[in-house]
């Protein structure tokens, strides 16, 4: 059984799926810490439901960044972590954190990178008018949602979508496929060359997706 980690900052509805495939039975893991940067991030009451321990780390209480990533670390290595989730962590994750789990942190971002990282994915893409957008599940390295791509999944953006409405589509498909990037790496599927992720047993099949507004 995997044990991961898993780090947040709000409403905790990525980490709500996660619990969720483990609980039916589908994901091969056990949450074994919750860590918070929000002393009000709404997922402290979701650990709370399903019995996962939760740590509020204050920022404000460490000298520097690195500092704070450092007892960050030390707390999930303290915990036998072995993979680390970021579930709507609003901070770009820092060298000692990186060090102590090299391609063993996963984040998703709200949008097809490497268009529209950093704030607000969804916002970036309906107002730039894109046709389709998505969600991408990455390994984290020191830059801004630019690690190794291991699972995305599209949307079709209408010229009337709002952030709230493309949000909302988009927000489904993270349900999805971060839950099952963890998966895989449960599973001992992936593997890590350079920024080239693979997934075993994976086939690209000659297909192609076309918008559906396009049709
Ligand atoms: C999600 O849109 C995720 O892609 C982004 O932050 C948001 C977190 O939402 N990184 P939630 O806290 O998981 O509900």
């Amino acid at each position: 059984m995997l044990n991961l980690g898993v780090l947040a900052s709000g409403r905790g509805s990525n980490f709500q799926s996660i619990i969720d495939e483990i609980e039916a039975g589908r994901l091969n893991a056990s949450i074994k810490l919750l860590m918070v940067d929000n002393p009000n991030a709404y997922a402290i009451e979701r650990a709370k439901k399903h019995s996962i321990e939760h740590l509020y780390l204050n920022p404000n209480d460490f000298k520097s960044k690195d500092d704070f990533f450092k007892k960050i670390a030390d707390e999930l290595k303290a915990r036998g972590i072995e993979l680390v989730i970021l579930a709507g962590f609003m901070r770009i994750v820092r060298k000692p954190l990186i060090d102590a789990f090299p391609n063993k942190i996963m984040n998703i971002h709200p949008a097809l990178l490497p268009s529209f990282p950093g704030l607000h994915g969804q916002k970036q893409a309906a107002d730039y008018s894109v046709r389709i957008s998505g969600c991408t599940v990455h390994f984290v390295d020191e830059g801004m949602d630019t690690g190794p791509i291991i699972i995305q999944a599209a949307v079709p953006v209408s010229p009337d979508d709002t952030e709230e409405t493309l949000s909302d589509r988009i927000l489904k498909l993270e349900h999805m496929i971060f839950p099952e990037a963890i998966r895989l790496y449960a599973d001992g599927r992936l593997s890590v060359e350079g920024r080239v992720v693979r997934i075993k047993g994976y086939e690209l099949k000659d297909e192609y997706i076309v918008n559906p507004i396009l049709r």
